[in-house]
């Protein structure tokens, strides 16, 4: 019995292999249920006494000995296996990528949030409208060159369809809808049949307001949108407006913040003015009230747009309006931490 001990012991010490498949044949040769080893125990039952006691120990080893050398070999055989197909194993399981808000919506929610502040709720409507919501009603006359302002994208299903240029056509299903007092801002996606370039693109997001009740002045409008202007940009921002034109408010004017003339590229950004365009805006058009039946001579209202995307470049510094809508995960992701 000694001498079978021993021979197992010097097969056991001879194996090796790397391969997983070999090293199990192997372990159910030596302790398998008809292993060799395995037997070596049933016949050590069959001993008298005093053999027990001398082979027991050194019987009970060689099972420990091979155990250990096989549990060795399986697991240089599995660690083989990975370093193959290439996985570590010691990396954290089940890690997932967060994502964060589209530089887009964050500003979007901040200008919305600052209107909610003062009473505006919000309302949305259709991206694809007809010519009463987008033009008529706002009071572009039919073949007028003011709608050269919008270069319109047409859908040619229906003669009168397109992709709304502003979410003005919002505002006039506000109006349809409800009489004054009406305090409402539409963000909103709007479209323009313009080329793309680093400060232009052929969609956009808008924020429109309009106010109408009794006795709503331009200071009331001014007023406002300083407000909001500070809100913004800070407590110290200057505005100024300046006269402009928009078929379906009268007076119109453009509101510019005060940016400074620090350095180059404060120029580039400013023309060389200091000042920054940020928004339309004036009273809206008698006409306008009219056409969606609202009495002129008992209400008045103001109405303002701002573009979401150029405030997004100037809160963040960006350089190209394009970079906001090519889904560049590595550059979305710079925005984790912004609010
Ligand atoms: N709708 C105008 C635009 O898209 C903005 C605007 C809104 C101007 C309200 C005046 C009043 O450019």
């Amino acid at each position: 019995m000694k001498e079978r001990i021993d021979l197992l012991r010097r097969e056991v010490e001879k194996f090796g292999s790397q391969a997983a498949a070999e090293v199990e044949t192997f372990r159910v040769e030596m302790l398998g249920k008809k292993g060799k080893i395995t037997s070596l125990f049933n016949d050590f039952r069959e001993l008298a006494g005093d053999q027990k006691r001398d082979l027991g120990k050194p019987l009970n080893e060689l099972k420990k000995f091979a155990q250990e050398k096989i549990n060795d070999l399986k697991n240089t055989a599995a660690e083989d296996r990975d370093q193959e197909s290439g996985e570590d194993l010691s990396r954290p399981a089940n890690f997932t990528k967060l994502g964060s808000r589209h530089p887009v919506s964050l500003v979007k929610n901040e200008i919305v949030s600052i209107f909610q502040r003062i009473g505006f709720n919000v309302s949305s409507g259709p991206e694809i409208e007809d010519d009463w919501h987008n033009f008529t009603a706002l009071n572009f006359p039919e073949e007028h060159p003011a709608r050269d302002m919008q270069d319109t994208f047409f859908v040619n299903r229906e003669p009168d369809w397109a992709l709304r240029t502003h979410t003005s056509s919002v505002q006039v299903r506000v109006m349809e809808n409800n009489q004054p007092p009406i305090r409402t801002i539409s963000p909103g996606r709007v479209f323009r049949n313009e080329a793309i370039s680093a400060r232009s693109h052929c969609f956009f997001h808008q924020v429109e307001g309009l106010y109408i009740d009794k006795d709503v002045s331009f200071a009331d409008l001014k007023q406002t949108l300083l407000y909001f202007a500070q809100e913004f940009f800070g407590p110290e921002t200057k505005i100024r407006l300046r006269p402009s034109y928009f078929p379906f408010t009268e007076p119109s004017a453009e509101m510019d913040v005060y940016w400074g003339l620090e350095n180059e590229r404060d120029y580039r950004m400013t023309k060389g003015t200091g000042w920054l365009e940020v928004l339309g805006c004036g009273m809206v058009d008698p006409n306008v009230l009219k056409n969606n039946g609202i009495d002129p001579d008992v209400y008045s209202g103001y109405a303002f747009g701002i573009g979401v995307e150029r405030m997004a470049l100037h809160r963040f510094q960006i350089p190209d309006i394009r970079m906001l809508f090519e889904n560049d995960v590595r550059f979305l992701e710079q925005f984790k931490a912004a609010y």
